[in-house]
């Protein structure tokens, strides 16, 4: 960043930030960014590469100034993989980073709030990186992380909404007992149970169009080969383009649960981590990236991102929007999630045009005289 000419800082919630200032000296400013976390396993580009791709924005424009200036934003935490809670860096600048959230723990007992003094932030000052009035609006680049565009054969996407999500962790509970003296019927096999409930998700999910359901962790209390599970610890993950159909799935998935717990003689409890409502994009937004793909001489599609991004939470305060790049082979959350440089050369070449239509755009200038 300092190479280009950015003043590059760190905010209170450990988002990187870097500032590089348009023709005037007080020009309000664009937001491009992505997140710098990751999950467990991962490829090398879910995020990161949004945050790479703002700053080759930057690179081109040479030191050319625009009406307004550009803050690069790598978020500190999206993925929730740590503490169950996705979007910490991303919450800190539309205000959502509050207390409760602060106290949430890791696997370790870490809390948030120590996490971030560990890092050597002082979570008192979390306020301070709110978003100013000059915030004119975000940008998001990342890869699709699905099959669509390379079915489309296109390489980029203009994002119009994220579907909403829901996460949860379940806890089942039965009786820990001695895998070789207890009679089958005489059991109360917490893992068992969840199991047979892992069924029921995917099976819900397969039956309502778009939703899609996951269980993508589980852990047994204590675990070993000779015991009967006394507990098992599940999360579960559900989306869905519509915030109803969604939150019905939770709620028949609960019903599920319960009806399984009883059966078997076992009980559960559930805890919700995550309630975060499907959100559109900003409309003006989406029409000048689509806008700026034609101009690259691609054709420019709408899809709704099943995958969340801090666009969705950003969304909240101020206008916001995204631009997809081709994923090979659909690949994402894994060594094998992939780009392509021509995609890459051509997100680029989006942006330049991108940023260009937005400094002439008299509804974008509106928005610059406002702020
Ligand atoms: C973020 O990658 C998500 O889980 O959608
Ligand atoms: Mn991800
Ligand atoms: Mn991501």
């Amino acid at each position: 960043m300092e190479l280009l000419g950015v003043h590059a800082r760190v905010d209170a919630a450990g988002n990187l930030c870097g500032f590089y200032p348009g023709t005037e000296r007080k020009a309000p400013r664009l937001l491009i960014g992505s997140h710098l976390d990751t999950v467990p396993n991962a490829g090398a580009y879910d995020g990161v590469l949004g945050v790479v791709l703002a700053l080759a924005l930057l690179e081109e424009l040479r030191g050319r100034r625009l009406a307004f200036g550009i803050e690069v934003l790598g978020f500190s935490e999206e993925e929730g993989v740590r503490f169950g809670i996705p979007f910490i860096g991303s919450r800190a600048l539309v205000g959502r980073l509050d207390r409760e959230l602060l106290d949430a723990q890791d696997a370790q007992g870490i809390s948030v709030r120590k996490a971030i003094q560990n890092f050597g932030l002082n979570p008192e000052e979390i306020p301070q990186a709110e978003l100013e009035s000059d915030a004119l609006g975000y940008i998001e680049f990342h890869i699709e992380q699905g099959p669509v565009l390379e079915n489309l054969n296109q390489p980029l996407a203009a994002v119009e909404a994220i579907a909403g999500q829901s996460r949860l962790e379940f806890i089942f509970c039965g009786r820990a007992n001695h895998a070789g003296t207890t009679p089958m019927h005489l059991r109360r096999d917490a893992l068992a149970g969840a199991a047979e409930w892992i069924s029921a998700v995917e099976q819900a999910a397969r039956g309502v169009h778009g939703l899609v359901a996951t269980v993508g962790k589980i852990g047994v209390k204590l675990g070993a080969t000779n015991v009967i599970a006394g507990e098992a610890r599940l999360t579960l993950d559900v989306r869905h383009r519509s915030d109803d159909i969604r939150l019905r799935a939770v709620e028949d998935l609960i019903g599920k649960a319960r009806e399984i717990v009883a059966r078997r003689r076992l009980s559960v409890t559930e805890t919700t981590l995550l309630d975060q409502r499907a959100v559109a994009m900003d409309s003006v937004l989406v029409e000048e990236i689509e806008r700026a793909i034609c101009k690259t001489g691609c054709k420019p599609h709408r899809m709704t991102s099943g995958a969340g991004h801090d666009a969705m939470i950003v969304a909240e305060k101020i206008p916001a929007a995204m631009i997809f790049l081709r994923s090979p082979g659909g690949i994402s959350h894994d060594p094998a999630e992939s780009i392509a440089v021509e995609d890459v050369e051509k997100a680029i070449e989006c942006g330049l045009h991108l940023l260009d239509q937005l400094a002439a755009s008299p509804e974008f200038q509106k928005r610059i005289n406002r702020a």
